[in-house]
């Protein structure tokens, strides 16, 4: 049975969780994160513990995977200098720049 490799995260490895293959890394907020083919930014980032994704408007709260199907818009990130991607949706590739989406504060 292979252990988890470093930036496994919460990821179960085979023979009880499935071969993802090659991973890669991405960066999230200048942080190196560990991702696999096929994922989404979301998983990947869920799997490395982060769950902080977006800020809201208003109220500077935090949000993040929310219904992880694309309809509750709560895991917006900026992916490559695109604003309001989800993350849920949004498949993660080699060397993407992702970060959390920040808005100005109104009130
Ligand atoms: S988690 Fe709801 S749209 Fe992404």
């Amino acid at each position: 049975m292979r252990e988890p490799a470093a930036g496994d995260g919460l990821r179960i490895p085979p023979p009880h969780g499935p071969d993802r293959g090659a991973s890669f890394t991405f960066r999230f907020d200048g942080r190196e994160i560990t991702a696999y083919p096929g994922e989404t930014i979301g998983a990947a980032l869920l799997a490395a513990g982060i769950r902080h994704l977006r800020t809201t408007r208003f109220a500077g709260a935090p949000r993040g995977l929310l219904c992880g199907i694309g309809s509750c818009f709560d895991c917006l990130v900026t992916v490559d200098g695109r604003g309001s991607q989800r993350a849920c949706l949004t498949p993660v590739t080699p060397d993407a720049e992702v970060e959390v989406q920040d808005v100005p504060r109104h009130g």
